[in-house]
């Protein structure tokens, strides 16, 4: 993205991975350093987003693939116009709970469809827009699995899908990060979560002294 000054940051990882934890502690460090900071998520960072969210998480039945691809893609649209794109020109530091690399991961990967496709449908939908910093969370789907039976809460549509998926889903994640290596920052979901942070504040510490 051109013409911002602010800091935009993604987390990306398979369910289970903690993302939601270290969104909240780097949210925390950054406004006590005071900056001002926008927190969101896809599916359902929007007004029209949640509505999205509603289909694609609890629709009872099948989607096809496709037509998951594309609401997935047109919550990012509606999300990047209205909420995220105004909040970088305002200076903010944009913590968002998944992107377009998530699209890639599940609809690519995991519903077979072509990555490449998923990526340009998603850069179409965004006007070509790329965060400054995408952490992923990465962990073994069955570690992920065993800590969300544990959270004991109602499986989603896509949480609920079989071990293989979440398997292609995880590496997946990994050959993007492979691929862009500087946007990207791999950590290991199994350490503790204030490892991880501190991890992740190192890098975003060097991000924003720039700005
Ligand atoms: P998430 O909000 O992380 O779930 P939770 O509220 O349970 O933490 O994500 C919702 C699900 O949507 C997750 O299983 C991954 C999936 N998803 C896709 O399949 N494609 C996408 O483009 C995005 C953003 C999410």
């Amino acid at each position: 993205m051109t013409d911002r000054r602010g800091l935009w940051i993604t987390l990306e990882g398979g369910d289970g991975a903690g993302k939601t934890t270290q969104a909240n502690l780097l949210e925390t460090w950054l406004s006590e350093a005071g900056r001002t900071v926008l927190r969101t998520r896809e599916p359902g960072g929007s007004e029209v987003g949640q509505l999205i969210r509603d289909i694609v998480l609890h629709h009872r039945g099948d989607i096809a693939p496709r037509a998951e691809a594309l609401l997935y893609a047109a919550d990012r649209a509606h999300h990047v116009a209205t909420v995220v794109r105004p909040a970088l020109e305002r200076g903010d530091v944009v913590i968002q709970d998944r992107y377009l690399d998530s699209s890639v991961a599940y609809q690519g990967a995991g519903r077979v469809l072509d990555a490449d496709e998923i990526r340009n449908l998603s850069l179409w939908a965004t006007e070509g827009a790329l965060p400054d910093l995408t952490v992923l969370l990465d962990l073994d789907p069955q570690v992920a699995r065993t800590r969300l039976d544990a959270a004991d809460k109602p499986f989603d549509r896509l949480e609920a899908e079989k071990l293989e998926f979440h398997v292609r889903v995880r590496d997946a994640f990994l050959a993007l990060a492979d691929a862009e290596s500087a946007r990207f920052l791999v950590l290991d979901a199994a350490a503790s979560p204030s490892e991880i942070a501190d991890a992740v504040r190192t890098r975003v510490a060097s991000l924003v002294t720039d700005r």
